[in-house]
Formats: structure tokens, C-alpha cells, sequence
């Protein structure tokens, strides 16, 4: 099996997935869209245990952009209850695993419903620490910028913050990503090569790996290949090969 391979070791800290391709897949079988997102929910459960069963500590899903406000009203609705119904499937299988949720985004302007789940799933596993999994759901990398530096712009005006001191971590703090390391290694399905306004700043360093899977055809064995692959890179960080040994 392809995770024998794998280095123990070497398992990326902080995974991050654009789980793209949905669409396409229903489009392909003859379905509505929105088939192919109820069966992309299989795929999350499945790369969500495979990610247990690695060590990998942290997983992000961009699973709703700012962007996606703008779809039909029929999937965006389509999208929320399956939210809502998997937030309510998945809560003993989180317990049984120690999966810790959290969200990122703009989580305000979702529905009513989906709000309080989400807060009760969130609030029912904050104490477990097996894998960090993290939703992205009306989420922008543009928008999360902006709101951290009008934070800090508040905070400078305020005389809490000195401007000469603001670096790095100033900004990572303001981040809605705050409580996660950067990325190590982000994979987008379905063959787009793209990053759609997600974590713009935690992907600094991050190994990108694009596959040509639909979301729904990402199997576990997918994950192992990207993950393989990850552990062939040389991260440099901008420094020589030489300056690695
Ligand atoms: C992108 O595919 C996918 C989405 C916008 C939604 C992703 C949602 C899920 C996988 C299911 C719900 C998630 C959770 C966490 C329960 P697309 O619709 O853009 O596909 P296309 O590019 O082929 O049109």
C-alpha cells in the first residue's frame, strides 16, 4: 500500500485542500451540481480519517468562499443544509476520533441554523487535540486581510500598537487563521491550477500540489501520492541546499 512509503517523519504539520470539482463530476454523470457536493461530503469524511490515521495535526477545507455567494440561490441552500446535516452526522465520529473544529471566515453571514451547529460542534470538541480540522466557509484570503488591517490601523490609531514594531506575527495574529500554523502543503483537485483567494498569507511556504482528480475521485491513496510527493520536495525557505545540511 502507497502509505507504507510514506515517512513517518515527514508528515506534512498543516494540510490545506481546495476540494474542487464537484460541478464537474455531477455535470459528467448527469446529475445537478448539487449531487456532486452531497457526494464530495463521502470524500471529506474519508480524507478526514486518512488524516487521523497520518498524524497529520492540522487540515483546512476552503468548503464555502466569499465567492460562493454569488452561485445560484438553489446550491448555495443545497450547500448549507448539507453543512448543517453533515455538522450533525459527523459530531460522535468527531468524539470518537478527538477531532477539534473550528471555522475561518466570515461565519456572520451564514444561516441561522448552520451558525448555532456549527458553534455546538465547535463548542462539544474544543478540548480535543488528535487532528485540528478547520472549516473554511465564507471564507476570503482578500477579505481576511482587510479586516486585519483595519484591527491593527484601530489599534495603531489607539496607541496600542506601535507601528515601528508591527511585523509578521502582528499580522498573524489578526488573522482569522491566528490559532493555525502556516500551511505546509496544499492540494487542489480537478486539474485547476489556482488559488482562489484562499490563505494567501499562510501559503507563503506552503508546497503546492494540483491533481487532476475530481474532489469526489480524491481517494486516500490520492493523499498518500500528494503527501509522497511533499516528502521529495527540499523546502529551502530561501535559503541554499548547502545551508539546509
Ligand atoms: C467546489 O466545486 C466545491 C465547493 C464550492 C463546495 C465544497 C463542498 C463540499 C465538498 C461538501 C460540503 C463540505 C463539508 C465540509 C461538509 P465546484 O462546485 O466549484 O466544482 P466545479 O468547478 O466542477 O463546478
Amino acid at each position: 500500500m502507497t502509505e507504507l512509503k510514506l515517512d513517518k517523519s515527514k508528515i506534512p504539520k498543516h494540510v490545506a485542500i481546495i476540494m474542487d470539482g464537484n460541478g464537474r463530476w455531477a455535470k459528467n454523470k448527469g446529475f445537478k451540481r448539487v449531487i456532486g457536493h452531497e457526494k464530495g461530503t463521502t470524500t471529506v469524511n474519508k480524507i478526514v480519517e486518512a488524516c487521523v490515521e497520518l498524524g497529520v495535526e492540522y487540515l483546512t477545507l476552503f468548503a464555502f468562499s466569499t465567492e460562493n455567494w454569488q452561485r445560484p440561490k438553489y446550491e448555495i441552500n443545497s450547500l448549507m443544509k448539507l453543512l448543517l446535516s453533515s455538522l450533525r452526522k459527523e459530531l460522535n465520529n468527531m468524539h470518537d476520533k478527538k477531532i477539534k473544529l473550528s471555522a475561518i471566515g466570515n461565519t456572520a453571514k451564514l444561516p441561522e441554523k448552520v451558525k448555532k451547529q456549527l458553534e455546538e460542534v465547535k463548542d462539544a470538541t474544543k478540548n480535543y487535540d488528535k487532528l485540528k480540522l478547520t472549516l473554511a466557509l465564507s471564507y476570503g484570503s482578500r477579505e481576511e486581510i482587510i479586516n486585519a488591517v483595519k484591527k491593527i490601523s484601530q489599534k495603531v490609531k489607539n496607541n496600542l500598537i506601535d507601528i515601528n514594531t508591527i511585523d509578521d506575527s502582528t499580522i498573524n495574529t489578526h488573522l482569522y487563521t491566528h490559532n493555525l500554523p502556516d500551511v505546509d502543503l496544499l492540494i487542489r483537485t480537478s486539474g485547476e491550477q489556482r488559488i482562489s483567494n484562499f490563505m494567501l498569507w499562510q501559503i507563503a511556504y506552503a508546497e503546492l500540489y494540483f491533481c487532476k482528480e475530481l474532489y469526489y475521485d480524491f481517494t486516500k491513496e490520492h493523499l498518500f501520492e500528494a503527501i509522497n510527493n511533499f516528502q521529495k520536495r527540499e523546502r529551502r525557505f530561501g535559503k541554499t541546499s548547502e545551508q539546509l545540511k
